[in-house]
């Protein structure tokens, strides 16, 4: 080869890969496309969205629920975690002081008995003598869950269960993680006599100082033996007061999602049974609840996040709540159809707490709860991504049967895929997951365009949605343009589709077992990842009139937009909204007409722009650029017939336009005779 073919070979492939680092970057281009979006502004040329279209689906993973959106502050509350034989591993709590001063080890010894380990502390010290115990005390700390979130001002609950043949005098505080700075402290002093039998011990503790990496400390500088079980420390103010921790419920609430999917996934399902989530075990006093093992995401919960506490928040967030329950298969075992019906017992025992007649045996529980109405369940799930396995059909008949003959309103959701031809068996919803990449997910917007229309049943439930892998990274603007086309495309579907919500819903950054995850925290922030934000383009649709639109391009394929009709009910205006989806790296000049619309019957002010897109298409947001990644709004100026709108390079748009309340002008015969 000579000197100028290699030359030329090395700049060709110099282009090649500054092209390819353009596309794997999103570096934008300036060419300019043109595309004509048509709307029909007339309701009956579209249809009612169903109600419940989008939700959310929450997972105990990642640290979702204990030490997430479950308020406790301190993990492994029960000493339970490191299993029922003693002794046993005490972790995360540690020990204050040194061996000389205290032994700390657990029994079996605790008044609760569905979990009967315990903290034996034998302090060695006292408060004079040879062997004086330090100022501070010794005793046993937790740092909860990477740190507990401490706030000046604040007031914490702070509940633990104690016993001792002396009197006890025991200092309860909030510190520093290495002690130093006392942020809140009382003391609990008792006698002999009312400590020699379990007592339960409360304190309120308000914190003079702020620090998110505090630990709940127990100490004294008395000599015995004393005894603890189930250590609680809850901040009094969560979400209406139910234990929801307030920044992280306010940001589901925020999506106004129609649906609560729960509590997994595989979660459900455990590697093996013995491990799985069991509904009874989760409800009555949190300090009798066992706690399981959960052996898919490999971590402990105390349960305080139960099966009323889901239902409960679901009614908080005004969504229906929908029970995924173990149908005795997991990931490793199976129970066989015939041997099912003690598992098929439990989902019915768990419908009757969940809806029963509080004189009912489960519904009675419910009421002792502090529910006595009955919580809106009408949808269940028969197990997770079950399908192919090989007992799947003949456990879910037994369950479908059973639920549907002494509910028959309850909805009742199977594992196996509807959307490609008819099931086998009976079923109102059928579970639809994708994870896939960015492309994919955005030609799944497609996906149920050539499902089958005839007979209205079984809709699906995309329960579980999300762009993976490596264009997703930890939640990129590339991976919300993904799904906010294949969601675009379900509305464009919702004739035949009841649901959708994306998943993992959170990620606690200290134990990320799933990554993208639309929502991120730790003990003190919490951000959205761009899924998150995509999806508050959304939160309208539900109940909606989605309205016939065509769009026109030149680059169809990275082109997508749907339009509704809705209504506000905070201010009762009714609003078009247009959403339009640019996956692709060029500007588009969108021109939108709304046929049938007056465009005098739009309003000016009150007509919004939103715009979710930023400067590289893997752009994420993170604990330092909480916003770097989110929606702008603007107010909308170019109303008129033909409305130019510029799409950015990889954005998603909404378009809001405010329509005039309708005011008929009453006009009196003689003023049109003057006005001729
Ligand atoms: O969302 C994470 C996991 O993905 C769910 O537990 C499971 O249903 C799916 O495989």
């Amino acid at each position: 080869m000579g000197s100028y073919q290699a030359c030329l070979s090395v700049l060709f492939f110099l282009l090649c890969g500054l092209f390819a680092l353009r596309q794997s970057f999103g570096i934008r281009t300036d060419a300019n496309e043109t595309a004509h979006l048509s709307v029909n502004a007339s309701e009956a040329s579209g249809w009612k969205i169903p109600e419940t279209l989008f939700g959310l689906f929450f997972e105990e993973i990642n640290h979702a629920g204990a030490g997430g959106l479950w308020a406790e502050l301190v993990s492994n509350r029960g000493f339970e975690a490191g299993g029922p034989n003693v002794p046993s591993n005490i972790d995360p709590w540690s020990v204050i002081g040194e061996e000389s001063s205290l032994i700390v080890s657990t029994d079996r010894s605790s008044c609760f008995s569905r979990n009967k380990v315990a903290l034996r502390m034998d302090v060695l010290c006292d408060m004079e003598g040879v062997k004086t115990c330090p100022a501070r005390g010794v005793g046993i700390y937790n740092p909860g869950f990477w740190g507990m979130n401490i706030e000046r001002g604040k007031t914490y609950k702070v509940v633990f269960y104690i016993t001792s043949q002396d009197s006890v005098n025991i200092s309860v505080s909030f510190a520093s993680s290495d002690g130093s700075q006392i942020l809140a402290t009382a003391n609990i002093i008792a006698s002999a006599s009312v400590v020699s039998n379990w007592t339960k011990q409360e304190v309120l503790l308000k914190a003079t100082g702020t620090n998110p990496n505090s630990r709940l400390q127990l100490t004294t500088t008395r000599k015995g033996v004393i005894w603890f079980d189930q250590v609680s420390a809850m901040p009094l103010d969560t979400y209406m007061g139910h234990g929801f921790r307030k920044e992280l419920v306010e940001m589901l609430a925020s999506l106004k999602p129609r649906f609560l999917r729960f509590p997994g996934g595989c979660f459900v399902e455990g590697e093996w049974l013995r491990n799985a989530f069991r509904w009874r075990e989760t409800i009555g006093p949190w300090e009798e609840r066992p706690g399981h093992f959960g052996d898919v995401w490999m971590y402990w919960t105390d349960d305080g996040l139960g099966y009323f506490e889901f239902l409960q928040l679901s009614e908080d967030l005004g969504a229906l709540p929908i029970w995924v329950f173990n149908n005795g298969i997991s990931h490793n075992d199976q129970v066989n159809p015939a041997t099912v019906l003690p598992f098929v017992q439990e989902a019915l025992d768990g419908i009757e707490f969940a809806r029963g007649d509080p004189g009912s045996k489960w519904g009675s529980l419910r009421a002792a709860m502090g529910h006595p109405e009955p919580f809106d369940l009408k949808h269940v799930a028969i197990g997770n991504e079950d399908c192919w396995k090989s007992n799947y059909k003949g456990n879910y008949l037994k369950f479908y049967n059973a639920i549907n003959k002494t509910y028959p309103d309850i909805k009742i959701i199977t594992n196996c895929d509807g959307s490609s031809g008819p099931l086998d068996h009976p079923a109102d919803l059928y579970d639809f997951h994708v994870y896939t990449s960015a492309n994919n997910m955005f030609s799944m917007a497609h996906q149920f365009d050539h499902t089958p229309r005839t007979g209205s049943k079984p809709k699906a439930f995309v329960s579980e949605y999300a762009v993976t892998g490596s264009d997703a990274g930890s939640g990129s603007l590339l991976a919300a343009l993904g799904e906010a086309g294949f969601l675009i495309g379900l509305e464009r579907n919702s004739d035949i589709i009841d649901m959708a919500s994306y998943a993992p819903l959170f990620v606690n950054s200290n134990d990320r077992r799933w990554s993208p995850d639309a929502i991120v925290f730790n003990s003190w922030q919490q951000y959205g990842t761009p899924s998150y934000w995509m999806q508050q383009f959304f939160a309208e649709s539900s109940g909606a009139t989605i309205l016939s639109s065509t769009l026109q391009a030149s680059s169809p394929n990275s082109l997508i937009a749907s339009a509704i009709t809705w209504k506000n009910t905070n201010d009762n205006n009714n609003y078009i909204r247009v959403k339009i989806v640019n996956f692709g790296g060029n500007t588009v000049n969108l021109k939108i007409s709304v046929n049938g619309l007056d465009p005098n019957s739009i309003r000016l002010f009150g007509s919004t722009k939103t715009v979710l897109t930023s400067k590289y298409v893997m752009d994420e947001n993170s604990f330092r650029e909480p916003k770097k990644v989110v929606p702008i709004q603007s107010l909308f100026k170019n109303i008129g017939e033909n409305m130019d709108v510029v799409l950015a390079p990889h954005s998603f748009t909404s378009i809001d336009l405010l329509k005039k309340p309708y005011n008929p002008v009453i006009t009196q015969v003689s003023d049109v005779k003057a006005s001729v």
